[in-house]
């Protein structure tokens, strides 16, 4: 073979792995409002920076008349690129080859990927696509997916590993996803399911469609799996670029620093936000966006558990994660939902060195047996574990309420608060009025001529002695009491004061945070 043959050759060959299953399943694929991929690899990444890896492997299975259906760079596109120049390591399932379902050299493939990242310190990016495991390959197939999960649990707190849910996915295919730090899903277009809705009918003979069963919807607001739904398949590849700028490249360096706002800004309308009704709502996020830098906010399960925000945002140019109770949804309270999902933020933020700011007005967790009963006891500990092991500066604003054991919680001082700051508005107490009246005074109460006179009153007392944040700022349980408005440059401040930070946990094999 000439030179020039051998080159014809191998561009030959590169067209032909470009094409994936071939024209007519990219179309379907189109058809179905989804993008192949390759195409999603190129909206995702800069322009012309990426660079494939095994584009010529094959798989290498007889059985089922597989051997007749090799096609080259298998139902997985891997390989490397850069994010606003920053460089990520991604795969791309390819749904037109055998449904990006996943055999022994798709397995291969991503394996060498994340073993590229986690050796070279940097995020890895799934695009997933995938009917899971491929049946024809058995066990083989099987022994892929757990090398990779293997994989994403060494990554673990070592690398960001951002999931992208794509298309129908199931099996490994969301399990996988599953043990990594974000979910992203595209509205109406994907689908995560441990077993599809064939699978479901013939083994409990429920109907169910792929959306009811494991759409965005589901997940981003019920289940929780979900981290951010976006509007299309763009979009969701607009959102994992705009996250990992709040994310360093890996867990022994710092996020990026980006200064665009001036830092001693203060807005006067914080010093009117809280309700003069202290039982008044009030959104929480308003809040967030008046302190932040150019009022930008990145929410992570904006739709589950409403009850409590967490996202990122940048804070005199440092990317910091907000955990805040909403006092806007169910009183800010906090619940087994609300405490899980604000215990995966503080580990995430702790794994990748990035400040926690936490915005408190929480009147207790959740009573009630539906709450006892499910294990409000177990998910309020993750969350009071999380905070309490966390070593990165943490910042607390208790805006108003900080009851019982949500005070102790919600990043107090007691468990390594780095600043704990209360507006003038912050309730420091047990439990609020009412029910510590109705508890310390019952005898007085019962015996009382006018009962309801003799409870305000006492309510009132207990409003003067506790209702401040000047018991707990007599004791040092609060660094400073301030104006709402010097918010925004105190935290930044204390950020500054605070980056050289040096904490550590003792030495163990690991914690045992209650699951
Ligand atoms: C081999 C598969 C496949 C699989 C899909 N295909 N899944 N091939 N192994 N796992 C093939 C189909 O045969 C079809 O090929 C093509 O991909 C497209 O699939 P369709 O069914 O036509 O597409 P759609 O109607 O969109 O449905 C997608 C789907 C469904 C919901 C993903 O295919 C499905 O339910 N697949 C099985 C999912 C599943 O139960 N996986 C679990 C694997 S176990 P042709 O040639 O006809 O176009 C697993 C264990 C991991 O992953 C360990 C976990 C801890």
């Amino acid at each position: 073979m000439s030179k020039k043959t051998k080159l014809q050759n191998l561009n030959d060959m590169r067209v032909q792995s470009l094409l994936g299953g071939g024209q007519d399943r990219i179309d379907t694929q189109h058809k179905k409002g989804r993008l192949t991929a390759r195409e999603r690899l190129d909206l995702l990444l800069d322009k012309g920076s990426f660079r494939e890896v095994d584009p010529f492997v094959v798989h290498r299975t007889h059985d089922f008349d597989l051997d007749k259906q090799k096609i080259m760079s298998d139902s997985v596109v891997t390989g490397w690129g850069t994010i606003e120049g920053r460089l990520v390591y991604v795969f791309s399932q390819d749904f037109t080859v055998f449904g990006g379902s996943l055999g022994e050299v798709h397995a291969e493939k991503i394996c060498k990927i994340m073993d590229m990242a986690m050796k070279n310190g940097a995020p890895i990016i799934g695009l997933n696509d995938s009917g899971g495991a491929r049946i024809q390959e058995g066990v083989v197939a099987l022994a892929g997916y757990s090398d990779i999960f293997l994989r994403n649990t060494m990554a673990s707190g070592v690398i960001p590993q951002i999931s992208a849910i794509m298309g129908p996915c199931a099996g490994g295919a969301v399990y996988s996803p599953a043990l990594t730090d974000f979910i992203f899903m595209a509205r109406d277009t994907s689908y995560m399911f441990v077993t599809g809705p064939d699978v479901v009918k013939a083994v409990t003979h429920e109907e169910v469609t792929q959306e009811e069963l494991g759409g965005a919807g589901v997940h981003s607001e019920k289940s929780g799996v979900c981290h951010v739904a976006a509007d299309s398949e763009a979009d969701t590849l607009y959102l994992i670029r705009k996250l990992l700028g709040y994310l360093p490249q890996n867990n022994m360096e710092d996020p990026i620093f980006v200064q665009s706002d001036d830092p001693l800004r203060m807005d006067e309308e914080l010093n009117s936000i809280i309700p003069d009704d202290a039982n008044k709502p009030y959104d929480i996020k308003e809040v967030i966006r008046k302190i932040m830098d150019n009022g930008q906010f990145f929410e992570i399960h904006e739709n589950y558990a409403q009850n409590i925000v967490v996202g990122f945002a940048r804070l005199g140019g440092h990317s910091v994660g907000i955990v805040a109770n909403q006092p806007s949804v169910l009183a800010g309270v906090l619940d087994i939902d609300a405490s899980e999902k604000a215990a995966r933020f503080v580990r995430v933020c702790d794994s990748f060195n990035i400040p926690i700011i936490t915005f408190e007005d929480v009147p207790g967790f959740l009573p009630g047996t539906n709450q006892e009963h499910h294990g409000i006891i177990r998910s309020g500990a993750k969350l009071l574990y999380a905070y309490c092991e966390a070593t990165v500066p943490k910042l607390t604003v208790i805006t108003r309420k900080a009851y019982g054991g949500a005070y102790c919680v919600m990043s107090s001082k007691h468990i390594r608060g780095d600043l704990n700051l209360a507006w003038p508005t912050a309730e420091i107490a047990v439990m609020g009025p009412d029910g510590a009246v109705n508890i310390i005074f019952r005898k007085e109460l019962d015996k009382a001529k006018d009962a309801a006179k003799k409870k305000a009153e006492l309510v009132a007392d207990y409003k003067e002695k506790f209702a401040s944040p000047y018991v707990a700022a007599q004791r040092g349980y609060i660094d400073d009491v301030i104006e709402p408005k010097e918010t925004r440059p105190r935290l930044i401040n204390a950020l500054e004061m605070l980056s050289n930070k040096r904490d550590a946990n003792p030495a163990k094999k690991h914690g045992n945070i209650p699951l």
